[in-house]
């Protein structure tokens, strides 16, 4: 993979982290009802991961020699506190298979140092994915 393209591509997920920040810190002000504490404290106990992913991405993206993406990806909407449970699941879960695909494409860059960071970054979210489908597991509605 050229450089240019790989710089393309981890912008991409720059912009995905940062929607992930507007997510949580919006879906932890919409949580409801008698979970609404767990809830909000939950989604916001992602945002420093997440944080954490977008300075990495940028750093590594200005490293590379390229300009880090300054805008956020769209949003899911979601009303409820299951629909946004669900959304939550569903980007963290896209966000999985963007890193896998993205720490193959480092290798064959010949990044290795890109290529171990991004597979961390698959194993942050794959626990944020886990965490999101054990509370979804027993909902109550
Ligand atoms: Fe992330
Ligand atoms: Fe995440």
């Amino acid at each position: 993979m050229e450089k240019q393209k790989l710089i393309d591509r981890l912008n991409e997920d720059l912009s995905y982290e940062f929607g992930a920040i507007v997510q949580y810190v919006t879906y932890a002000a919409k949580a409801t009802g008698p979970y609404r504490p767990q809830l909000a404290q939950f989604f916001l106990a992602e945002v420093p991961d997440e944080q954490a992913h977008a300075q990495f991405l940028a750093n590594k993206i200005v490293a590379l020699g390229g300009e880090p993406a300054n805008k956020a990806a769209p949003v899911t909407e979601a009303r409820t506190n299951r629909a946004m449970l669900e959304a939550v699941l569903e980007a963290e879960r896209d966000a999985m298979r963007r890193y896998t695909e993205r720490a193959r494409q480092a290798e064959e860059f010949g990044d290795k140092g890109l290529a171990v960071q991004l597979e961390d970054m698959i194993r942050d979210e794959s626990g944020h994915a886990e965490e999101t489908e054990r509370i979804l597991r027993d909902w109550p509605l």
